[in-house]
């Protein structure tokens, strides 16, 4: 199939993913991330376990009054789904998609360290195969892809230029090679907020970064408005002394944004990236009240910032508490993304988030 014969389908996936007032629920944690989230709860990481929890997720009520689309890994995008009595049921994908929530696959194979690069810089695998992949993850009901592509900043000089280049190159192959195959890439550029450096300097580095991404996704071909961006808030390095204002988060996103993405893209949808729950909501938040109005949609596509409470107060067991923090959190992001969140009047878990060197 080729990328023309997608096109409308395409687009309205895209929208339909871009829908006011809803994101995306990153549920794509490896099996190896998921564990260790399972790890801090007490639960072990089997096979039961992740279907049980997914299913948890699957069959939240009204998640869909928030949640336009869920990121799914390989293993949740063919299993069936266990109901709260352990009994056997759908396939997870169908009870996602009979609720109007959009199932997207990560199709990225993980990071491996780049050679000529600066000490930790990093290169996105997983070309190898990956038509064959997308093509039957359509079959399975998936209508979007995500590729996380890691840079970082450093005291010793990353982002290198060879970073940079490699790593929005490798997204513009992932998202040209997904579209053929109908699936809208969700093209992710995620900048790690490890370090002390300013918000002057992310910002600078993200423009270098979202101008070589956009340069490469033309080069390729993409069909921008097919395809949807989810970038980290610009937000200073965790190390630094004082966390910055929502204000001045939104003045530097926005800047940023402007600056770099074609307005084409239907929707940004940004990372949590080690923020809390609250925090992820309120810089949310503050972007969309400084918007006048933008251009794209400015939503969320967080993972830990989604699931953190869930995971506590399921705890392996307690689906219903479980399914009420999910859609709490869920719920105040709907209203960031509108600029309507109140902060605080959602229930949240107040832990940090943030890992070093964070894989997903
Ligand atoms: P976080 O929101 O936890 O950063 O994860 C989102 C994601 O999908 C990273 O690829």
């Amino acid at each position: 199939m080729s990328l023309e014969s997608h096109r409308d389908e395409l687009a309205s996936t895209a929208c339909a993913l871009a829908a006011r007032g809803k994101g995306l629920l990153a549920a794509d944690e490896s099996t190896g991330t998921i564990g260790k989230r399972f790890e801090d709860i007490g639960v072990a990481n089997t096979e039961a376990n992740r279907r049980a929890y997914r299913s948890l997720l699957a069959t939240a009520p009204k998640l869909s009054d928030h949640i336009s689309g869920v990121i799914l890994f390989e293993e949740t995008l063919f299993q069936d789904s266990v109901d709260a009595l352990g009994e056997p049921g759908a396939p997870l994908v169908e009870l996602f998609s009979s609720r109007g929530i959009v199932p997207g696959i990560k199709v990225d194979q993980g990071l491996e360290p780049l050679a000529g690069g600066l000490p930790g810089e990093s290169w996105c695998t997983g070309l190898k195969g990956l038509q064959e992949r997308a093509t039957s993850a359509y079959a399975r009901g998936a209508r979007f892809a995500k590729w996380r592509a890691v840079l970082k900043i450093s005291p010793e000089g990353s982002p290198s230029d060879l970073s940079v280049r490699e790593n929005a190159w490798g997204l513009a192959r992932y998202a040209r090679t997904v579209q053929e195959a109908g699936l809208v890439p969700i093209v992710e550029p995620e900048i790690l907020m490890d370090g002390d450096h300013d918000i002057e300097t992310t910002a600078a580095v993200q423009e270098w970064v979202l101008r070589t991404v956009y340069r490469a996704l033309s080069h390729c071909g993409v069909f921008l408005e097919g395809s949807l961006l989810k970038p980290s808030i610009t937000m200073p390095g965790m190390a630094c002394a004082t966390p910055p204002s929502p204000e001045l988060v939104a003045e530097f996103t926005l800047r940023t944004l402007e600056r770099t993405v074609p307005v084409s893209v239907p929707a940004v949808l940004f990372l949590s990236g080690g923020l809390s729950e609250e925090e992820a909501s309120v810089y949310l938040n503050g972007i969309n009240q400084a918007t006048t109005p933008a251009p794209w949609h400015l939503g969320f596509s967080y993972g830990r910032a989604l699931q953190q409470s869930c995971l506590k107060h399921w705890a392996g067991h307690d689906v219903a508490t479980g399914q009420q923090a999910l859609l709490a959190r869920a719920r105040a992001n709907g209203q960031a993304s509108m600029g309507l969140y109140v902060p605080g009047s959602e229930p949240s878990d107040g832990a940090p988030l943030f890992e070093a060197n964070y894989s997903y």
